[in-house]
């Protein structure tokens, strides 16, 4: 049978993330890029971004869990779990040789025996938690727990992080005190003759925000939301970086309604003249946020169309008013740019009242990604 397009895809050019890595990479260098390709790199599609990514020269990669590290391993890179190990999980991630977070004294002699049973090394990355309050060695014990475990015979102690809890706001004290807190532990296990090959705290919000969080002694970054191309809802942007993707959909019907026409679920909007209405084919399931319903815009023709009526599962409908020439199986932008416009992940997040993160991380499964 013939293969039919997808109706819904999303446009992910591998250039645009090579070159956001890019422009990550010089605004924190020397300091090492990890990129957190986690939730299956931000719900985009985890081993292509890791594939484009790993040949831009990324060296490692962050993710949330174990079977995100394994998915990880034929890219033959340091795979790196970034927030928590349950007990079963760490001898086949020691196996797996993959790198671990140490979050309490009794995680990392488990790390260790399992590790000895296995004659293998567990190597390990410390894990403070200095005011995020998630996970991780509670800041006033980590001098205690880090002292004590750093030395284990089955673990190679590579490194130390934190996590930031606010890092897009620049006046906030939080960021600053966690930063001082850190390096205060730091100063202490130094004293105590701990050392570490990685040390890191930042995010892509503190990248933004925070210069001090990636000089010495912080010779790594995680960033994640930058690579593609969008920036938190609040604080700087001062990374020269570019929209990785677009979300597209096929025009399906064009149809003339008379005026006093009522349009889709509940009848939200009421035609006050005839009007050349346009059904796309996208709908929330595709991540298209109800909230756009009567308020968002597509791209048809390079022209800005508005959304009318609510948004519905699976089509929306749209004015054609101002791009009269529109026919059935037109390509749509839902977000994105064309020549002479541009939708964003940000102006969706103001609109849904939400943060880009979780746009990013809603599209549905029936939409295509295609890598270009
Ligand atoms: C521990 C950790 N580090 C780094 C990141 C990357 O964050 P961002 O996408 O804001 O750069 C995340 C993501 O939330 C994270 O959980």
């Amino acid at each position: 049978m013939k293969k039919i397009p997808r109706r819904v895809w999303l446009e992910i050019s591998r250039d645009v993330l090579t070159s956001n890595f890019n422009a990550v990479s010089n605004k924190v260098s020397p300091c090492e890029v990890m990129p957190v390709l986690k939730a299956n790199s931000y719900g985009l599609g985890v081993l292509p971004i890791a594939e484009t990514l790993k040949e831009a020269g990324a060296m490692r990669f962050g993710v949330a869990e174990p079977y995100e590290a394994l998915q990880l391993l034929p890219l033959e890179r340091s795979i790196h779990i970034l927030s928590s190990i349950l007990p079963e999980e760490v001898e086949p991630m020691i196996e797996a040789g993959i790198t671990i977070p140490v979050a309490s004294l009794e995680s990392a002699q488990l790390i260790n025996r399992t590790a000895e049973k296995l004659h293998k090394f567990a190597t390990v990355h410390f894990k403070v938690d200095t005011g995020m309050g998630r996970l991780g060695i509670l800041y006033n014990d980590a001098y205690e727990t880090i002292s004590k475990a750093h030395g284990l015979p089955g673990l190679i102690s590579e490194g130390i992080f934190s996590h930031f809890s606010m890092a897009y706001e620049r006046t906030s004290p939080v960021t600053l005190e966690q930063i001082n807190k850190f390096k205060t532990l730091l100063m202490q296990l130094s004293k105590a003759g701990k050392h570490f090959k990685y040390v890191h705290i930042a995010n892509s919000d503190a990248i933004n925000n925070f210069p001090e969080s990636y000089h010495p002694p912080f010779n790594m970054v995680r960033t994640g939301i930058n690579l593609h191309g969008a920036f938190d809802a609040e604080g700087n942007r001062s990374i020269p970086i570019q929209p990785a993707i677009s979300l597209k959909t096929r025009l399906t019907a064009v149809r003339k309604l008379p005026a006093g026409s009522c349009i889709g679920y509940g009848h939200t909007y009421k035609l006050k003249e005839k009007t050349r209405i346009g059904t796309i084919s996208a709908g929330y399931a595709d991540g298209l946020p109800l909230s756009l319903s009567n308020q968002g815009n597509v791209i048809i023709r390079d022209r800005l169309c508005p959304i009318i009526g609510r948004v519905s599962m699976d089509y929306t409908n749209v004015s054609l008013k101002d791009a009269p020439e529109a026919q059935v199986g037109d390509d749509v932008t839902c977000l994105g740019a064309t020549e002479s416009n541009c939708i964003t992940i940000e102006s969706w997040a103001e609109l849904k009242n939400t943060h880009p993160y979780e746009i990013i991380c809603s599209f549905g499964n029936r939409v295509e990604r295609r890598y270009i």
